[in-house]
């Protein structure tokens, strides 16, 4: 694994967090400008992004959520508004433009040294309803996910999850 991709290995889900330790609003922002810079389709950005750091909201977040029972100070909802997309394509791609901008927030995140764990939205019905009610996101915005972030409480290698065997050089 090359060093100049660091940043990319050591990217791991991180599900324990430094509970009293806030992520600082800079941050936050920074994760926000790393999200737009991420490729979309015609350069549609249908995305918007709901932060959370009231700790009420987190706690509810975490009780509601299933699979998203983590103790992060800090979460970002990735929405797509199609009512504001730049672009008709936005309709076909706005997963893919929402996943880009996720990854770029779960990368940047690890550069800046805090954790962060995708908690995966659409198509779970249940768990897109949890978060429109909470959040109190319109019915027409689409989910894509939520990702939690925080200073981190437990250490994980850094990976690559490479396998000679899925890759076809010049043909199938
Ligand atoms: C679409 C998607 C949905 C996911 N949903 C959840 C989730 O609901 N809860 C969770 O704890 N992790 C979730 N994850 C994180 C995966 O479990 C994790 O990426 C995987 O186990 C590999 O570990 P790594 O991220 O450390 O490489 C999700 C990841 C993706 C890409």
């Amino acid at each position: 694994m090359d060093d100049r991709l660091d940043f990319i290995y050591k990217r791991r889900s991180i599900r324990i967090f430094e509970h009293q330790k806030e992520v600082e609003k800079e941050k936050l922002q920074e994760l926000l400008k790393a999200a737009m810079a991420a490729p979309s389709a015609s350069n549609g950005q249908p995305w918007e992004f709901v932060v959370v750091t009231d700790p009420d909201k987190l706690a509810e977040l975490r009780r509601r959520l299933n699979y998203g029972n983590y103790n992060a100070t800090a979460a970002i909802a990735v929405l797509a508004n199609l009512g504001i997309a730049k672009k008709e394509s936005s309709f076909r791609f706005w997963i893919q433009d929402c996943s880009a901008a996720t990854e770029n927030i779960l990368l940047a995140a690890t550069a800046l040294g805090l954790g962060s764990v995708w908690i995966g939205g659409y198509p779970k019905d249940d768990v897109t309803g949890v978060l429109h009610e909470i959040l109190e996101i319109p019915a027409d915005i689409h989910i894509l996910n939520l990702i939690y972030i925080g200073y981190p409480a437990e250490e994980k290698p850094a990976h690559t999850k490479y396998e000679e065997s899925r890759v076809h050089w010049q043909k199938y």
